[in-house]
């Protein structure tokens, strides 16, 4: 097991009926930000059950932040929050949302003038943040418990992540209750992004670590099991609860302790976004199985291991089989074409990216400009 230090500050309110928490938890005598997204908060009733928590706050409100959200529409936030004396953020919606918000806190506190620096170095010059808070509608990205964040910039097609201890969420309220309504096709896309996460902290190569393992496969596991449930039966409780919770372990940064980690498809997808407007999970279906397919030989012991614990099958290719089937069977596709996106085409552009930013990922750090076009052209 290699070297880790870990902490999660984040606190968890969990269960129907938690948002009214926010009534004690927000601070009383600061102005807060109010952010959200496209307004489905206001259909699905969190929005009324939000301000009627904050009756007694002084609210300052910001909607319509995009999916992937821009950096463009965060830098008007903060504007805002400069203008208005905003000393606390709450984020309400998704990971979109969510990841806006950290953004927004980190520049509002940021010492240069070029807030895309944050972007650019990666978070590493992020020094302090206001103190955000979320209340989670769409279980996904684990935003609502770790430190990532994901802006794109629309003038230059550009996604870019950052990270930082500064921007963990103070709390979170988890309600699932508040993910009854979600479109089925967001449903398959956090079911995907969730379970691509467990993985790329998980389908490197053995590392002395049982517990991490255990502790992904069995997010693997109750992802695969309630996953189908959960988009069956939109208002099962116990399943929307299950999956919502799977989410958050599955990058809360719990599992990628003290083990090497991957995150290549997640650097490939951020391109295929960039480029095409795919959707987060989208990318992923299509990236993931074709990393491993690249990488057989390195994988080989991970995917077999996963294969024979996770799907009762022997060998690394049926493991990534019985992947792609799984999510097809969640109505998730897997490949280029099936967008009518040309292979050729997209392994180009990405490869031209990475060589103009010098990206390596990977878990052996060799998945660069090249490998990336190579597992590309193997998802056409
Ligand atoms: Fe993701």
């Amino acid at each position: 097991m290699q070297n880790f230090s870990y902490k999660n500050p984040t606190e968890i309110l969990f269960g129907k009926g938690m948002i009214a928490e926010l009534a004690t938890r927000v601070p009383l005598k600061t102005p807060v930000l109010l952010l959200y997204g496209g307004g489905s908060i206001m259909r699905n009733g969190v929005y009324a059950q939000v301000k009627g928590a904050l009756k007694k706050h002084h609210v300052v409100e910001f909607g319509g932040v995009e999916a992937n959200p821009f950096f463009e529409t965060c830098l008007k936030a903060v504007t805002l929050v400069k203008k208005e004396r905003v000393k606390f953020i709450l984020a309400v919606g998704g990971g979109s949302v969510l990841d806006a918000a950290k953004f927004i806190a980190a520049a509002a506190l940021f010492k240069g003038r070029d807030l895309w620096a944050i972007l650019e170095k990666h978070g590493e010059n992020v020094t302090a943040a206001l103190p955000v808070s979320t209340v989670l509608t769409l279980p996904a990205t684990g935003s609502e418990s770790n430190g990532n964040s994901v802006i794109s910039r629309q003038a230059t097609m550009e996604k870019r992540a950052f990270a930082s201890p500064h921007v963990f969420p103070v709390f979170s309220v988890l309600d699932p209750t508040t993910t009854f309504s979600l479109p089925r096709k967001y449903v398959r896309n956090g079911i995907v992004d969730a379970f691509a996460h467990t993985m790329e902290q998980y389908l490197t190569y053995p590392s002395a670590a049982p517990l991490q393992d255990r502790l992904a496969e069995s997010v693997l596991q109750t992802l695969i099991e309630v996953g189908p449930v959960t988009l069956a039966k939109p208002k099962n409780y116990e399943a929307r609860a299950t999956f919502m919770w799977s989410a958050t372990l599955a990058l809360n940064t719990l599992l990628g302790c003290g083990v090497p980690q991957d995150w290549a498809t997640h650097m490939i997808g951020h391109e295929l976004t960039a480029f095409y407007g795919l959707d987060h999970a989208e990318t992923l279906a299509i990236v993931l199985p074709g990393v491993w397919q690249y990488k057989l030989p390195q994988k080989r012991a991970k995917l077999e291991q996963y294969g024979r614990r996770v799907w009762n099958v022997k060998t690394a290719k049926a493991a990534i089989a019985q992947t792609e089937k799984f999510f097809h069977a969640l109505g998730m596709p897997t490949h280029l074409g099936d967008y009518g996106i040309d292979a050729a085409e997209a392994a180009e552009k990405v490869c031209a990216r990475f060589v103009e930013r010098g990206s390596a990922f990977g878990e052996h750090g060799d998945i660069n400009a090249i490998a990336a076009a190579t597992i590309l052209r193997l998802r056409a």
